[in-house]
């Protein structure tokens, strides 16, 4: 079975927790600095010692180790929590764990609360509570403070009660300062590994700061709570109160692959993780059942963007390429006239900017410099800003006036997938939204959008699973090639060029992407039977002029890989190799295609023998200009 398939893909912050025979802090700290890979906004730990120590910090796990220096570190139980923040930016309030408002509870938690703000208004309202922090975790530990309160429960009932009001992704431990000597775990949707040793228990984000400790494990399952003391070892009950027998299991991966989910590398880890992904960039924004999108960032400034003269997007690499797809899809479907620009480029030509321009700034890292500075400079000048960035708290997040987080986890792999895929899926959003705002994009219309966006993650992964074999031969045959041209029309000319990018970026063969239309104009003089033509033949639109596309390349013996949607007969016949895809509308064909051209790229820098997590002379977030 392939890794994908018994991992599930939540991430946003890594939590570990112990209870044992041995000190607890350096347990803990260990723990963390094995989870950071899953968030390094802030760190924290809570210990049980007479008293609750707490310890908390903007930054990384080392950070919080010299900020906690020579205090009070004893206790043999306690919980640590680093930090990928979803709300609230990253800062020592916002940092895990929360403390109830009694100070009595102590909770860590990785995931995402949907029902966070009608719980929080009630909790204000009707039982005067008062919040410090902006996060969705603060609100879940005044909550079980509140069930607890109201009948003088036990913490696990607290906690079970409490749960069955939450609506959202939640892996949880809890502790209670009234009874030391426990640990409440919970988990849905969000993972969740307990480690059961002969004397002591640790829960985590994964097995990875277990298994040094005990190779079983137990996998708790959605809604379920698990509470765990010494004298009585581990009892599971569901959110229904039925009590579970748990299944030791044990574990077999070394701990580098553990953190990689099994993969050998994080990019192929997060290529596999975009079904998941994709998902969680549009959970709890749209609803295909009643067939909307609400994106917060929008509704406040939705006046301006309706009544914007033109969209300016600015973006680096890959985020550059994702704004490119936005301009096909802002321009069909919400016929706002948009231009891309390198944000280098665009900030050294001074640029005219209107005070009716919206100006769209794309970044994974929210940190590129010269993305900043273009932005910053388009600011000066009077226009709406609008970020579309991953990490929460970023400079380029804190300088716009308004923007969407992309909500797809930290990415690790030098060479950008699961953001690229974020990024176009939100951006297909937004236009979906101001398509319909402006009129121009009819209600049925919008609603067919919607629902088919919604199937896109399933869509990935059946791609995932029927092409990757494929793709793995397909990179065979090519690894040896000295140039590669990518080719594609509208919506995937774009995905072209990001083809040709990952090609280069980690494999360090030449590679070019062009409309397929301009091939005539140049790049055909270098065609003959050594180069590769990848060729994204999935638009119906241009469908025809596609295919004459290749019968050019083939007349000149190129070899030609084309993508093409399930059940395309026509251009089999012509291609040397084909490539299937789902089928789907146009505006959401890139959302898939790009998926072998991330994988192919990978797989020819393995059999060459590149890093391709860490590609020679690049950096994943370039703050320099
Ligand atoms: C670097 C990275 C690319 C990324 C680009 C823009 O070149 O290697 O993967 O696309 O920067 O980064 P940003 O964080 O602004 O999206």
């Amino acid at each position: 079975m392939h890794p994908a398939k018994h991992i599930s893909f939540h991430f946003m912050c890594g939590i570990v927790a112990y209870i044992g025979s041995k000190k607890a802090y350096p347990i803990l700290i260990k723990g963390l600095l094995r989870l950071e890979y899953r968030g390094y906004d802030s760190a924290g730990i809570a210990l049980q010692n007479g008293t609750l120590n707490l310890y908390k910090k903007k930054g990384k796990v080392a950070d919080l180790v010299n900020a906690i220096g020579e205090q009070n570190t004893s206790g043999q139980v306690g919980i640590g929590h680093t930090r990928w923040a979803t709300h609230g930016k990253p800062d020592d309030i916002n940092a895990h764990p929360h403390l109830s408002g009694n100070e009595r509870l102590v909770l860590i938690h990785n995931g995402i609360i949907e029902n966070y703000a009608v719980l929080k208004n009630a909790l204000i309202k009707h039982h005067g509570h008062q919040f410090k922090s902006e996060t969705d975790t603060e609100v879940l530990v005044h909550l079980i403070e509140e069930v607890q309160k109201r009948e003088n429960l036990p913490i696990e009932e607290a906690v079970r009660q409490a749960l069955t009001q939450v609506h959202g992704a939640y892996a949880i431990v809890v502790m209670d300062r009234e009874d030391p000597n426990k640990l409440v775990a919970a988990r849905k949707s969000s993972p969740l590994v307990i480690g059961v040793g002969e004397d002591e228990f640790l829960v985590a984000s994964d097995a990875t700061p277990i298994v040094e400790h005990t190779k079983n494990v137990v996998y708790l399952n959605d809604e379920e709570v698990a509470t765990i003391t010494i004298q009585n070892g581990l009892v599971v009950k569901t959110l229904r109160n039925e009590v579970m027998t748990p299944t030791i299991h044990g574990i077999e991966l070394e701990i580098e692959q553990l953190e990689k989910g099994g993969y050998e590398y994080f990019m192929l880890k997060e290529i596999f993780e975009q079904p998941t992904t994709i998902a969680e960039c549009m959970r709890g924004r749209m609803n295909s059942d009643e067939g909307w999108v609400h994106l917060g960032g929008m509704q406040e400034h939705m006046k301006r963007l309706i009544n914007a003269q033109r969209m300016v997007i600015l973006g680096c690499g890959t985020s550059w390429h994702a704004g490119l797809i936005a301009e096909y899809l802002f321009e069909d479907l919400a016929r706002l006239p948009v231009e891309v620009e390198y944000a280098s480029e665009f900030r050294y030509r001074n640029p005219v900017v209107r005070e009716n321009d919206v100006i769209l700034a794309i970044s994974q890292s929210g940190e590129t410099a010269d993305t900043f500075a273009a932005l910053e400079l388009a600011k000066q000048r009077g226009a709406l800003t609008y970020g579309i960035v991953n990490v929460v708290g970023s400079s380029i997040a804190r300088l716009t006036h308004s923007g969407s987080y992309i909500h797809v986890g930290p990415e690790i792999g030098v060479a950008s997938t699961k953001a690229f895929t974020g990024q176009v899926t939100m951006l297909t959003m937004m236009a979906m939204v101001l398509g319909y705002e402006r009129g121009f994009l009819p209600k049925s219309q919008y609603q067919h959008l919607v629902q088919e966006l919604a199937l896109i993650p399933e869509k990935v992964e059946k791609l995932l699973e029927t092409c990757h074999e494929q793709i793995k031969y397909i990179a065979g045959e090519f690894k040896d090639a000295s140039n590669a041209l990518y080719l594609g029309r509208g919506y995937n000319f774009p995905v072209a060029l990001e083809g040709a990018l990952k090609l280069k970026e980690i494999s360090y063969i030449h590679a070019e992407g062009y409309p397929a239309a301009e091939m005539k104009h140049g790049p055909i003089a270098l065609i003959d039977e050594n180069m590769p033509v990848f060729v994204i033949a999935t638009n119906p639109s241009a469908y025809e002029k596609i295919v004459s596309n290749i019968q050019e390349v083939k007349a000149r013996k190129g070899v030609v890989i084309a993508l093409v949607t399930e059940g395309d007969d026509e251009i089999n016949k012509l291609a040397d190799y084909t490539i299937q895809i789902p089928s789907t509308v146009e505006p959401l064909t890139p959302l898939l295609s790009v998926i072998p051209m991330q994988l192919l790229a990978y797989h020819i820098a393995v059999l060459r023998g590149c890093n391709v997590d860490q590609p020679r002379n690049l950096a994943k977030s370039v703050t320099v200009e």
